[in-house]
């Protein structure tokens, strides 16, 4: 005989007056009983392709399904209240929960360690505009307009008119074109050496200049080495008698402090429109100790013993003139390199993708 509206309607209300008697079985017992694939539920779902009036079985269906979920949670509720009410109790004696507490980024901690570091051996720490003057970032630095030295640093140019009235590039005077008095385009700087002549600048033009230059860096790279904003440090040194054995010890005074006693610095010809004799600087490798060799096996961390980092040299007599001095009296060393590239090298931090750092992940950041 076919099942009816009626009939169902009747299981239905035999289903509920059963569910509001059961008082010996447990909440999850229930929800076998109920809900479970040979329930009463199911059971009684199968009857649907009886009946004609499918629409309506199935909200009436729906409706016991709700009906008989919100019994087992309130079951669940009334059990649990009067449980509580048997253990009012504390257990003094129970570890406490400790809150989580939260922590500076690691590159802020990088940050904080690096300055400290130089500040230690008599640098200043500053910070210049992380959106500059292109004279700033590249003119002031021995780059005329359309140099091709420029392709190096992947710029972000600002969409700004640019004011620079056309006055011709004077090798011997470039503060000819000093933006104070004449404008010019503006860039995120993509190095931090922008505040190479900012600095010569703050001091009147007047050595000894020691400063260590910390600030956001902006590029048009992006991969597991790069990220478009990133951090460096810049290291400038001016005054008398400066030679490149002050670069290498400074050089080697970081890598120690940083990385480690043992750790060496390492600096190979290079070339920088800015610095003349201009030099990239490696430390030495702390997994296989600079031998580039580990457990009888290449280094797979290192090429050959060594981790390139920056770069370095002898300032430009230009880029002196620039910032009025006097290049006949004073020399001067530079350094710069990226935080985010100097910081994941640090022994066992295993950092292979540095766009984690800025990924915001809490299970990552937590870690540091
Ligand atoms: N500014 C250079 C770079 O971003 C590094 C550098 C700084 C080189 C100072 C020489 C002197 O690659």
């Amino acid at each position: 005989m076919k099942t009816t509206l009626e009939d169902l309607t009747a299981k239905i209300e035999e289903i509920k007056t059963q569910l509001s008697q059961e008082s010996n079985i447990n909440s999850e017992e229930l929800r076998i009983k109920y809900l479970g694939k040979k329930g009463q539920f199911n059971e009684l779902s199968k009857l649907i392709k009886e009946i004609d009036d499918k629409k309506t079985a199935g909200q009436l269906l729906n409706d016991l399904k709700k009906h008989i979920e919100t019994s087992i949670a309130d079951e669940l509720m009334n059990r649990s209240a009067s449980s509580a009410d048997r253990q009012q109790w504390i257990d003094l004696t129970a570890p406490g929960i400790r809150p989580s507490v939260g922590h500076m980024h690691p590159i802020s901690q990088a940050i904080e360690e690096v300055a400290s570091i130089f500040e230690k051996i008599g640098f200043t720490r500053v910070r210049y505009p992380e959106v500059d003057w292109d004279w700033y970032a590249f003119e002031s630095l021995n780059m005329p307009p359309d140099h091709p030295a420029r392709d190096e640093w992947e710029t972000f140019f600002v969409d700004m008119p640019d004011t620079t009235q056309p006055i011709e590039y004077d090798a011997n005077n470039p503060r000819k074109r000093h933006p104070s008095l004449v404008g010019g385009k503006i860039v995120l700087t993509p190095h931090t050496s922008n505040g190479q002549v900012r600095e010569m600048e703050r001091l009147n033009s007047t050595p000894p200049i020691r400063m260590v230059n910390i600030a956001r860096c902006y590029r048009r790279q992006q991969d597991v080495t790069h990220t478009q904003m990133f951090h460096q440090f810049e290291g400038l040194v001016v005054d008398k008698g400066i030679n490149i054995q002050h670069l290498k010890g400074t050089l080697d005074y970081f890598a120690q402090e940083f990385y480690g006693p043992g750790t060496k610095s390492r600096i190979r010809p290079f070339h920088f429109q800015f610095t003349e004799p201009s030099f990239e600087v490696d430390f030495s490798c702390h997994v296989c100790g600079g031998t580039g060799e580990k457990d009888g096996d290449k280094c797979r961390f290192c090429k050959s013993g060594w981790h390139e980092v920056g770069g370095a040299g002898m300032v430009h007599p230009n880029v002196l003139k620039a910032g009025g001095i006097d290049p006949n009296e004073y020399t001067g060393f530079a350094f710069g390199w990226g935080v985010e590239r100097t910081y994941t090298l640090k022994e066992g931090l295993n950092i292979d993708d540095i766009r984690l750092l800025y990924s915001g992940d809490l299970r990552f950041l937590k870690q540091f």
